[in-house]
């Protein structure tokens, strides 16, 4: 499986809980301190209830020297017209909600074409049949464990089930697929959620709120370590 050696274990701060005032710090801290790729939560209090950050900020990251592999989550309805707005501004993962999409399979085509990685996100409760067509054109799967809109919000554990489940897709249908969680994942259930079948794991409060991001994100990795 995909993720059963510790490379292919990749922890993503989501910069949501980062000091928006020294951003590019911020972002140099975590990679420093052993992260492997950057969260970019888009908001844009029409799909969710909040707002934050566009193309011009992560194209700011680029020029700032940042290298790691950026993952945009695109929480924005409609969607399409941003696609290359963020292609071009450097995102290395673009990842959408099929349900804010009008034409999901376009989309999907529209990120690989501009030359990023497509993901395709799912709420908790948004069924997982939108994958059904879809799986030759996706190369990242993100599991939602919280709504979407707000950082620091508790796990949802029927999650849990669900990455089982999307792990034997992905398995069984022989594409190289990323499984991501994304919402109250911390250094205490990381282990049980990696046991579930996730390899990519987005961490906002439990990684900015602390002090010391390195003593952090070790001890997430040897959690994940504990289980492959
Ligand atoms: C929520 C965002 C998450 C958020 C996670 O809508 O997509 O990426 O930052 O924050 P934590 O890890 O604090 O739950
Ligand atoms: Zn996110």
């Amino acid at each position: 499986m995909w993720g059963n050696t510790m490379e292919n274990n990749w922890i993503a701060p989501s910069i949501l809980s980062a000091d928006f005032a020294r951003l590019g710090e911020e972002v140099d801290a975590v990679l420093n301190a052993g992260a492997d790729l950057v969260h970019f939560d888009v908001m844009d209090n029409h799909y969710v209830p909040n707002l934050t950050i566009g193309p011009m900020v992560c194209e700011a990251l680029r020029s700032y020297g940042v290298e790691a592999p950026i993952d945009v989550h695109l929480m924005v309805s409609p969607v399409d017209r941003l696609v290359g707005d963020f292609a071009d501004a450097g995102a290395s993962y673009i990842s959408f909600h099929p349900e804010a999409s009008d034409h999901p399979d376009r989309t999907l085509q529209l990120i690989r074409k501009a030359g990023c990685k497509s993901g395709l996100v799912f709420n908790p409760a948004t069924p997982l049949s939108w994958l059904d067509h879809v799986m030759d054109k996706v190369d990242m799967i993100l599991l939602m464990s919280v709504n979407p809109g707000f950082g620091g919000q508790s796990f949802i554990d029927a999650t849990l089930n669900k990455l089982t489940y999307v792990r034997k897709l992905i398995d069984e249908s022989g594409h190289k697929i990323r499984l991501e969680v994304d919402g109250g994942v911390k250094v205490d259930n990381i282990a049980q959620i990696a046991a579930a079948g996730a390899d990519t794991f987005v961490a906002g409060s439990a990684i900015f709120g602390t002090q010391d991001y390195k003593t952090t994100i070790s001890r997430m990795k040897s959690e994940i370590a504990a289980v492959r």
